[in-house]
């Protein structure tokens, strides 16, 4: 009995886990990041393919862009997002993936 339960806790979990992760583009929308950006056009924003070109050659692209948007500093808005959540949505602005 004790077995059981211990499975049906960890599989909660885990499907839990599963629902919260978002992907890049999802997150991203519901984040409403592409209300000013776009993969490929310039909105209010730069595009993301932009900001790739930016970011090519830079090793820390990734700390760079967080820190930036976190602090609001270089960026128009402040994101209230996880740390997570921010490197899920970079990467998604630095790769289109
Ligand atoms: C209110 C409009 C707006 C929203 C919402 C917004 N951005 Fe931006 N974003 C901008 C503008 C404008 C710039 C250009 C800032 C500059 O270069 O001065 C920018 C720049 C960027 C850059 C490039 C920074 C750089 O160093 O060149 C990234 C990456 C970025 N935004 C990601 C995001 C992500 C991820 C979200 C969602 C969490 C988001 N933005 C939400 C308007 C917005």
């Amino acid at each position: 009995m004790k077995l059981m339960f211990a499975t049906i806790i960890a599989t909660s979990m885990f499907a839990a886990g599963i629902a919260s992760a978002q992907s890049g583009p999802d997150l991203a929308k519901s984040k409403n990041c592409m209300n000013c950006h776009d993969l490929e056009k310039k909105k209010v924003g730069p595009s993301f393919k932009d900001i790739q070109a930016k970011y090519k050659d830079s090793k820390d692209a990734e700390a760079t862009i967080a820190a930036k948007l976190k602090e609001g500093k270089g960026h128009p808005v402040k994101v209230a997002a996880s740390d997570a959540e921010l490197k899920t949505m970079i990467q998604f602005a630095l790769t289109g993936k």
